[in-house]
């Protein structure tokens, strides 16, 4: 009997254009749904998109589309890279799915039925970065201490889920499971999270319309992680007429999610399960942040790592492999360009990639490209079975990192027998040692096998040209009867080889890389979206305008555009203030003009001139200035705002 396996991404927002971060928890979520298809699992795994709620309402807004547009244009982003990447996912879920809302009101009606929810009022805080409600605590300068995005007062009508009467319940269900969080440190985090009591949860949003409607209460909108966490059912049919895949499926065996939203997934979401009555999932994974060069990635910076030109340059295989082995599962990692090259070459290009070419070459050589008789010569059958165990062992308690460590311990010893044993010597001997090289060569090419089977999972494409480079495409993929040692049968001819994995270049590589990212860095300050370019309320009122009168204006000698104006605004001494505008405004016509001005701008000069603050002025096609002047007769010093 095969065990089910339901492994699940979390559902990505559609504000933003994804990166490597993002990338990341599918791709290792498609590691483990690949390696459970090969220990003959029945396999489920889910991925799709998030897109509902007020981050997006404004991201939409900024560029000036429906929300829906913006998430077609994101998902179809989502949908090449998946295929790019490989990514083997059964389904995708869209939380604008007719489907996807059917399960969010069917599991809103449970929670109803149970006595769970309640009308009432919010008055808090809400961070839209995050789609949280933040307590006031959390709050400092108009930022949320957590994640530090900016948050705003709500003061509204709300449904309220009774997440506080789940506290008990809650620390029963993390203690009869102490795997139900990982890692270790992750579920004591939860679990005192949960021992310093929780608040009701608001669910629901009066003042947004992009959400799926509250059921029987159309004025409200769902909140949007109850709407996005319900995914991981719906995809399943919950609350549709057909669910049978709920019934196959259900509980989740893995949840794997980012460090940022444990919470959500950890103690909210099993606490509306087990309000709606349904099972619980078996597993929550929290990995860690991947960070670049030590630092935080972000837009802004321009140092985000794009997966696509990784992957364009490289290969889809290079990609997955270095994110599966550098990041210690769990745990944050820094992405550098030299790790991964130096990975690359080492890993894959020698280890990999030089074991294989060199065994392929001598049998084509030698052995007429034909695999010999079976054998098992020298210390590789064992290491072989070592290694599938230490791999099968590390995979199930979610390391695929150390699953990597033991697949190269068996390309390791493989590349020290072949020194140690000397296989090219032994073929100078000619015939009387013919049998101990085919003992020799076998013994390879079987270990190689093998080792195909094991980075199966994580290189897929890699592992399907390895065994049809050493004939082996007619043997079974999986890891039971696979993995048995002598498998691969005499006489067979092995395939045509090419390099698995070329060298690189490193210098070369990284002065190209060099140039790239400074028009990567350009190209994201210009990139920049109409969100990012939103600014607060606070960041406003920082810029000081005040209306001025010109008192006197000149035109500064032997410049063609500046005049020197003095400008009161107000402080008794007029300001001297240096402008473009001697082009289009004649000196006289200046006198007595009411202006607007920035006061607060630091002191600049112009070819030689203090300039002590700015006029406003709008420009024209041609850059023209056309002067803003306040309508009425405003005194000299008035805010403007
Ligand atoms: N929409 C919510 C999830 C709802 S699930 C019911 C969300 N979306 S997200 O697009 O912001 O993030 C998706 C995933 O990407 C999260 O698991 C997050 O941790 C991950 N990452 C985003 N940046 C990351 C890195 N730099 N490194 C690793 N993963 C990070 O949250």
């Amino acid at each position: 009997m095969s065990d089910t396996y339901y492994i699940t991404t979390p559902i990505y927002y559609v504000n933003d254009m994804p990166h490597i971060g993002h990338i990341y928890t599918t791709v290792m979520a498609d590691i483990f749904a690949r390696y459970h298809r090969l220990c003959g699992d029945r396999v489920r795994f889910l991925t799709g998109t998030d897109e509902h709620g007020q981050k997006i309402q404004k991201a939409a807004q900024a560029q000036g589309i429906e929300p829906l547009a913006l998430a077609d244009k994101v998902v179809a982003r989502y949908h090449h890279l998946w295929e790019i990447l490989n990514i083997s996912h059964d389904d995708f879920i869209r939380t604008t799915d007719a489907r996807h809302q059917q399960g969010v009101s069917e599991i809103i009606r449970r929670i109803t039925a149970a006595g769970d929810i309640y009308k009432g009022e919010y008055e808090g805080w809400y961070c839209a970065g995050a789609e949280a409600f933040v307590p006031d605590s959390q709050v400092r300068d108009g930022k949320d201490l957590e994640t530090g995005y900016p948050v705003e007062r709500l003061s509204e009508p709300s449904y309220f889920f009774k997440l506080s009467t789940f506290q008990d319940r809650l620390l029963a269900w993390y203690r009869a499971n102490p795997d139900c969080i990982q890692p270790k440190t992750r579920y004591n985090e939860v679990l005192r999270f949960v021992e310093g009591g929780l608040k009701d949860l608001s669910i629901s949003r009066a003042s947004l319309s992009w959400g799926v409607p509250f059921p029987d209460d159309p004025e409200h909108v769902v909140y949007v992680w109850l709407d996005a966490l319900t995914n991981y059912i719906s995809a399943l049919g919950f609350g549709s007429d057909d669910d049978t895949l709920y019934g196959e499926h259900w509980p989740a065996s893995m949840h794997l999610v980012g460090k940022d939203i444990l919470r959500f997934h950890c103690v909210y979401w099993p606490a509306f399960l087990m309000s709606a009555g349904l099972p619980l999932p078996r597993q929550i994974f929290g990995h860690g942040w991947w960070l670049r060069d030590e630092a935080k990635m972000s837009k802004s910076l321009g140092n985000v790592v794009r997966p696509d030109y990784l992957v364009d340059r490289f290969g889809t295989d290079a990609v997955r492999y270095f994110l599966a082995r550098d990041m210690t599962f769990g745990q944050d990692a820094s992405f550098s360009d030299e790790a991964f090259l130096e990975r690359f070459n080492a890993d894959l290009a020698n280890s990999l990639g030089n074991v294989s070419s060199r065994t392929l070459a001598m049998v084509r050589r030698n052995l007429d490209g034909k695999v010999p008789a079976s054998t098992s010569d020298g210390p590789v059958p064992e290491a072989a079975q070592t290694a599938v165990t230490a791999f099968r062992e590390a995979m199930d308690r979610n390391a695929p990192h150390r699953a990597l460590e033991a697949t190269w311990r068996l390309l390791a010893t493989i590349d020290g027998f072949i020194q140690e044993r000397q296989p090219w010597a032994v073929a100078r001997k000619g015939d009387e040692a013919r049998k101990e090289l085919e003992s020799i060569l076998y013994s390879c090419l079987e270990g190689l096998r093998i080792a195909s089977l094991l980075i199966e999972p994580i290189i897929p494409s890699t592992a399907a040209k390895l065994r049809a480079q050493l004939g082996a495409t007619d043997l079974p993929v999986n890891l039971a009867d696979g993995v048995t040692w002598g498998l691969m049968g005499e006489g067979h001819k092995v395939g045509e080889s090419e390099p698995l994995f070329p060298r690189i270049d490193i210098k070369a590589y990284l002065k190209e890389l060099q140039s790239g990212q400074e028009t990567e860095k350009a190209k994201a300050k210009k990139e920049r979206t109409p969100e990012d370019e939103m600014i607060t309320i606070d960041d406003f009122s920082k810029v000081q305008l005040k209306v001025g009168i010109v008192r006197e204006a000149e035109r500064v000698p032997k410049s063609k555009k500046l005049m020197k104006i003095m400008v009161d605004v107000g402080e008794g001494e007029p300001r001297q203030l240096v402008a473009g505008i001697a082009a289009q405004y004649e000196a006289e016509s200046l006198i007595g003009r009411r202006i607007v001005v920035i006061a607060n701008l630091q002191p600049a000069k112009l070819m030689g001139v203090e300039s002590r603050g700015m006029l406003l002025a709008a420009t024209g096609e041609d850059g023209a200035p056309f002067l803003l002047s306040p309508d009425g007769e405003v005194d000299p010093g008035a805010q403007v705002r």
